[in-house]
């Protein structure tokens, strides 16, 4: 059984995916706790599902790397077999990066390597592209730079705006994230190889 520790910034609906399709035991991965950057309202999803939560703001540190060894400490008190960043908001130093790698994957609501960083969905829109997507990646110690995992196409429509867009690439993001996690646990996927 995959274990998993998932790491959000926001609202969690990826994270409560993960929950609810791990809630069924042939799944084959269990999220062991969720941690977060602040107080999240996605935290309330881990609550609800009984499993331990945690956070550790970098306003409480003085360095990024001070901050990413306490959220490493966290996460290693659970010893996952993998950290997904879902939804999770901030860049990760290379301490944190080079203790994770490979086992530190993230879901990105672009056609990586087309529009990478924290407006992806804006970037796309303004760039006027007729189609954007989902990517699901190896965390390196660059920013949305890993190797692939999975990409997904969602069209964009004439009358989208940023919101309508995201809400529409989250719910083809969900459904990937799930799959892919599934295919890490049963071993379709190996995260090792891709790094190589
Ligand atoms: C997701 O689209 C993720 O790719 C992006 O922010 C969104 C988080 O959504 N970084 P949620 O918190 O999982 O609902």
């Amino acid at each position: 059984m995959l274990s998993v520790v998932v790491l959000i910034s926001g609202s969690g609906s990826n994270l409560l995916a993960l929950l609810e399709a791990a809630d069924n035991p042939l799944y084959g991965a269990r999220v062991l706790a969720v941690g977060s950057d602040n107080p999240a309202d996605g935290l309330a999803h881990a609550e609800r599902f009984g499993i331990p939560t945690f956070v550790v703001s970098p306003q409480a540190f003085d360095s990024r790397e001070a901050w990413a060894d306490m959220l490493l400490a966290n996460i290693n008190h659970f010893k996952p077999d993998l950290v997904v960043l879902a939804g999770f908001m901030r860049i990760l130093p290379s301490n944190f990066v080079q203790a994770m790698s490979p086992n530190l994957i993230n879901t990105h609501p672009s056609l990586l390597p087309a529009f990478p960083g924290a407006h992806a969905v804006r970037d796309a829109l303004e760039a006027g592209v007729k189609t954007t997507g989902v990517t699901i990646h190896v965390v390196d110690e660059g920013v949305d730079t890993g190797p692939h995992i999975a990409q997904r196409e969602v069209e964009v429509q004439t009358d989208d705006n940023e919101h309508d867009l995201h809400e529409r690439i989250k719910s083809v993001e969900r459904e990937l994230l799930v799959a892919t996690v599934k295919d890490i646990a049963a071993k379709n996927i190996h995260l090792a190889s891709l790094t190589n």
